[in-house]
């Protein structure tokens, strides 16, 4: 098994998760991270997980083109998200950002939780999360068990693969 995880991610959470799903696959693991790299095609890949973070309602720019732009054929695809609201307004900032038809048709759809890395961030957005949302200190809530789905609905599909 050949698989592609695509990222974006501006302060780490969700290159975490990424590599924590990465960890958990059994095969070879491409990790891609989208604010980087663009790729236009995905050839020879079994499987394809796509996935990034929500910042003020909206996905990163690269993520959504990154996404929207690439053309990965019949590989089947799975779609992660990572931010603060819960799982149903998740699925809904992948709808807005990604459209209908790429989340209709995803084979997995999960929520993985949320990170808030103020190491990471500039002055104004470190102030702007201490004194707007009152936090008061970096954490991080990984969803394990919806991180085990994704790779988990991966590692099945080896399974079918050699029936
Ligand atoms: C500036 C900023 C804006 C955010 N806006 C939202 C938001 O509108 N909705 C939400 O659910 N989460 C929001 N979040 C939470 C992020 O989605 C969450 O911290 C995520 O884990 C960040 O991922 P990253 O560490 O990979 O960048 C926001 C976080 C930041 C730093």
């Amino acid at each position: 098994m050949k698989i592609a995880i695509l990222y974006g991610s501006k302060y780490g959470t969700t290159e975490s998760c990424a590599r924590k799903i990465a960890s958990e696959i059994r095969g070879e693991v491409e990790l891609i991270n989208l604010l980087e790299k663009k790729p236009q095609r995905l050839i020879g890949y079994d499987a394809v997980l796509m996935g990034g973070a929500v910042y003020a309602g909206k996905m990163a720019d690269d993520v959504i083109h990154g996404i929207k732009n690439l053309n990965f054929g019949d590989t089947p695809y799975g779609l992660f998200i990572c931010c603060k609201d819960e799982k149903e307004k998740a699925e809904g900032y992948l709808r807005l950002n990604l459209g209908d038809g790429i989340v209709d048709n995803a084979m997995v759809i999960e929520h993985l939780g949320h990170g808030i890395n103020l190491e990471r961030m500039n002055f104004f957005t470190r102030t702007a999360m201490k004194t707007m949302f009152k936090i008061k200190g970096s954490y991080t809530e990984f969803n394990s068990a919806a991180i085990h789905r994704v790779a988990d609905g991966v590692n099945r599909m080896e399974i079918v693969h050699e029936q």
